[in-house]
């Protein structure tokens, strides 16, 4: 099959404004989410990217109906049984995981695929059965299946998580918001793709507070109550924090619009220790840089943390910098692939366990690379037009998994990219 790769001039050159699509990693919860609403739900600022198409065909597998109309869709639950995801969606996209909990919310019961891990790390899902365990919950394991039935039904629990795991909180909260009783989740995870989630949850009946703190507490309403809502995604931080990125490697400035930039305090306070201009206006933030870049050093962590999913964009800036920056990845077991391809470069990178110590350099150069994983993938796109001479970038279905019109988004800023099928 002839393959399509991003071809990237390096003009260094990346100016003006850009809108962000609605939020990957909320949109897909919130179409899970509409399970529980048992009617038509109606979500809009829908991102156009593939991992979006997968849930579609997931939840359309479990009896729903999927309309959409540009950035809007329309889901119809009405349907839905507790029939199994099959193994061929969830191997493609884990996140098909976020429809157990409304499954097991909604039926008593659900059968879906165990996902597998991915380049980032095993990816496993032991936080999401405990939670859901404690809720009443037994799983069975049956030929690579996750069979969820409630014998005694679904009933509030006290839980606190070992790590405050994404999907295992929105999992135990689409679950919990129609069991028995109250449930508190201790050491929930706190971000806004959380509260937007809750905030959708809340418009169809349930009862959550606590959303974006470390403690979220539900109180069980009967699944009757709950109907259908109309809802608006958030922005999505990572893509706005790409672009800003893009902006603070060869100097802007890029504004990006549609997104809270309370969502990504620390990755601007790491751009302005790195010697950014940083403007926030409304809806809008604008990045510019004159200075030469600042080595920093980086914690990835839980949000508010800074984010892993920026971990490549800034180990891109920092291969640039004056002086040495350590990155350190806290949240994937091996999320470091990314610098094997920069490295191919030019960059100076020496990963030490979850450590990587970025020496920076002069100049990158064109090369022919390929993306590990989407936000990889993003990163080597922009490397390329930090970069002297021409970059081949491959296996850009990754990209396409959580990025609209990238290529598109990034001409309009005056880069010199385009998607081009080898022969
Ligand atoms: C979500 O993944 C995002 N994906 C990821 O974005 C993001 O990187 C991650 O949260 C952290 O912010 C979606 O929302 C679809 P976790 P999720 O459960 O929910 C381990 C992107 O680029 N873990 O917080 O899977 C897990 O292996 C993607 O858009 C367990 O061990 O993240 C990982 O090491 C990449 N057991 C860590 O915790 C569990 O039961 C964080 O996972 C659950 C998780």
């Amino acid at each position: 099959m002839p393959e399509e790769i991003i071809i990237v001039r390096g003009n260094s050159k990346l100016a003006g404004t850009v809108a962000v699509s609605g939020a990957k990693n909320s949109a897909l919860k919130l179409m899970a989410a509409s399970i529980l609403g048992q009617g038509v739900s109606v979500v809009h600022n829908v991102p156009l990217i593939s991992d979006i198409n997968i849930m579609a065909d997931v939840i359309r597998r479990l009896g729903a109906t999927v309309e959409r109309d540009g950035h809007t869709l329309a889901i119809d639950a009405t349907n839905v049984t507790e029939c199994e995801t099959p193994y061929e969606l969830v191997s493609k996209m884990r996140a098909s995981i976020s429809v157990l909990g409304p499954l097991v919310g909604r039926f008593g019961r659900a059968r879906v695929a165990m996902p597998g891990g991915c380049q980032i790390g095993a990816r496993k899902i032991d936080m999401h059965m405990i939670g859901l365990e404690a809720l009443g919950v037994n799983f069975e394991i049956d030929h690579g299946f996750l069979e969820a039935t409630t014998p005694n039904g679904l009933h509030g629990a006290h839980v606190v998580l070992e790590f405050p795991s994404v999907g295992a909180t929105e999992n135990m909260v689409m679950a919990s918001v129609v069991a028995e009783g109250a449930t508190v989740i201790e050491n929930a995870a706190r971000e806004p793709e959380i509260v937007d989630l809750v905030n959708m949850l809340n418009a169809m009946g349930a009862r959550v507070s606590g959303a974006g703190s470390s403690i979220i507490e539900i109180e069980g309403v009967p699944l009757q109550s709950m109907h259908p809502c109309e809802h608006t995604t958030v922005g999505d931080r990572i893509e706005a924090g790409t672009f800003l990125a893009g902006a603070a490697l060869v100097g802007g400035p890029v504004t990006v619009t549609g997104i809270d930039a309370s969502f990504l305090r620390m990755a601007l306070m790491k751009l302005d220790a790195m010697g950014c201009e940083i403007e926030v206006e409304g809806d809008s933030i604008t990045v510019s840089r004159t200075e030469p870049i600042q080595a920093i050093d980086i914690q990835t962590l839980p949000h508010p943390g800074f984010p892993t999913d920026l971990q490549a964009q800034y180990m891109l800036l920092a291969s640039l910098a004056e002086g040495n920056s350590v990155i350190s990845e806290n949240v994937f077991e091996n999320r470091f692939m990314f610098a094997s391809e920069l490295v191919r470069m030019g960059a100076d990178i020496t990963i030490e366990g979850h450590h990587a110590l970025v020496r920076g350099v002069e100049r990158l150069q064109g090369a022919p690379v390929s993306s590990t994983d989407l936000r990889a993938g993003a990163a080597l796109v922009l490397a390329g037009i930090a970069a002297e001479g021409e970059t081949h970038v491959h296996e850009i279905s990754h990209i396409d998994r959580g990025y609209e019109d990238y290529v598109g988004k990034l001409r309009s800023l005056g880069a010199d990219v385009e998607r081009t099928v080898l022969p």
